[in-house]
């Protein structure tokens, strides 16, 4: 059972996504892990604590001031006996009160007092979501390391639509399952994930760039994760977060990418997914170039180093499987087996980013695997699919080789 003697501290804020939490406790008993409950004062408008007693299979805690409590399991305890910490649904106020340090309450001050890992699955109304206090209180609280599962995108308990449901149980679950390591056909593999555009400077103030959103590197490195694998993530700048249990290293330009992918090796398998800007600008302006000095600035391009062929070559520290991406606008397939020769690697993932699919930057892409043996056509799928199927066939094929 892949959360099998993990300890979580489950803390239940006043949402109506509370109902959810208690699918949440079996999610992760069923996983194998042991649960406590803290119930605020607003969870309990939403759910008894009974119900969270029966599911935990243990008291459920509500009261700082509890002396029965206390003198069995204060709220230092709590937190230091748990391995992880999770907050569902975490509201606009509990996130507000994490950020700014407030504790008063016993969910607040088990926050506080912790210095284990926490995951939180906020749940809100899209205004409350989308307002930059709350905006604000959840970049200082990634700032600080607290990881985010969610919100996601849909209808919502008070009738509108947009950002603010709370993830599924089991998205949440399997974030705790990937933050604590969790066992899986890829235990003990390291795997690195590339992922995002490069920006290349012109002058310190402008730089060339690419539509790429970094969301399917993004979710093969979480998809590696939750199979187990230790993964390391290379990703230039994008506008997504970190996925959770993925060591992840931020990178600007092509040069940077290449020495964090070198610096990241060995690995059983490397997946370049990124969109690596193939030229800089060779005379990069040390000052912002200047309109009044007439003309047009004296750019001229170089090539960036290809990172996929550079570790494709690489004798020795080369990973067993090395994964490519292509992204053609034309003869997608011809192209793509005429890469996989040139650059050296064992598999490319090709995709058409000519048409109406909207795959840069969109959720869904249409990919075909080709190998060195033949081309499998994927249909249209959303990139988190993509990321599983490929993830599986690279769990199988590390399996098949070396085990
Ligand atoms: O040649 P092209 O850019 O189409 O190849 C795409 C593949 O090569 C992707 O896997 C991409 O991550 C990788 N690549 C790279 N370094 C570059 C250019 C592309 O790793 N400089």
């Amino acid at each position: 059972m892949a959360l099998a003697g993990k300890r979580i501290l489950l803390i239940i804020g006043g949402g109506i996504a509370a109902y959810k939490a208690l699918e949440l406790i079996r999610d992760f008993r069923k996983r194998g892990a042991s649960v406590r409950g803290i119930l605020t004062k607003a969870g309990a408008e939403f759910v008894t604590p009974l119900s969270v007693a029966s599911l935990t299979g243990d008291k459920c805690y509500t009261d700082l001031f509890s002396l029965t409590d206390e003198a069995e399991m204060g709220h230092i305890e709590l937190s230091r006996d748990a391995d992880l910490l999770v907050v569902a649904p975490a509201t606009a106020d509990l996130l507000a009160k994490m950020a700014h340090g407030l504790a008063n309450d016993l969910a607040s001050t088990a926050l506080l007092a912790t210095d284990k890992r926490v995951l939180v699955a906020p749940a809100m109304n899209v205004r409350m979501w989308t307002h930059a206090a709350t905006q604000r209180n959840s970049a200082s609280l990634k700032g600080d390391g607290i990881i985010f599962v969610g919100p996601d995108e849909g209808e919502m308990a008070c009738g509108e639509f947009g950002p603010g449901r709370m993830a599924e149980p089991a998205a949440i679950a399997d974030a705790a399952a990937r933050l604590l390591g969790a066992e899986g056909p890829l235990s003990g593999r390291r795997i690195l994930v590339t992922s995002g555009p490069t920006h290349e400077p012109i002058d310190p103030v402008r730089y060339i760039a690419n539509r790429s959103s970094g969301k399917q590197g993004h979710a093969i490195a979480a998809a590696a994760a939750s199979l187990g694998a230790d993964v390391t993530l290379v990703s230039g700048p994008v506008a997504i977060p970190n996925p959770p249990g993925v060591k992840t290293i931020r990178v600007e330009t092509a040069r940077d990418m290449l020495q964090a992918v070198e610096k990241a090796l060995p690995a059983d398998c490397a997946i370049f997914c990124a969109a690596v800007a193939d030229w800089r600008v060779a005379n990069e302006g040390d000052q912002k170039f200047k309109k009044e000095a007439g003309g047009l600035p004296p750019l001229s391009l170089t090539e960036n180093p290809d990172i996929l062929a550079t570790v494709s070559r690489m004798g020795d520290k080369r990973p067993e499987l090395v994964v490519g991406f292509a992204a053609e606008t034309e003869k997608v397939i011809a192209h793509a087996q005429a890469k996989l020769a040139r650059k050296g690697c064992d598999w490319i993932v090709a995709n058409d980013v000519s048409h109406e699919g909207g795959v840069m930057g969109g959720d869904m892409n249409t990919v075909h695997l080709v190998t060195k043996t033949g081309v499998e056509d994927w249909p249209k799928m959303g990139k988190d699919a993509v990321a599983e199927k490929l993830v599986a066939r690279i769990a199988a094929t590390l399996k098949g080789r070396w085990v």
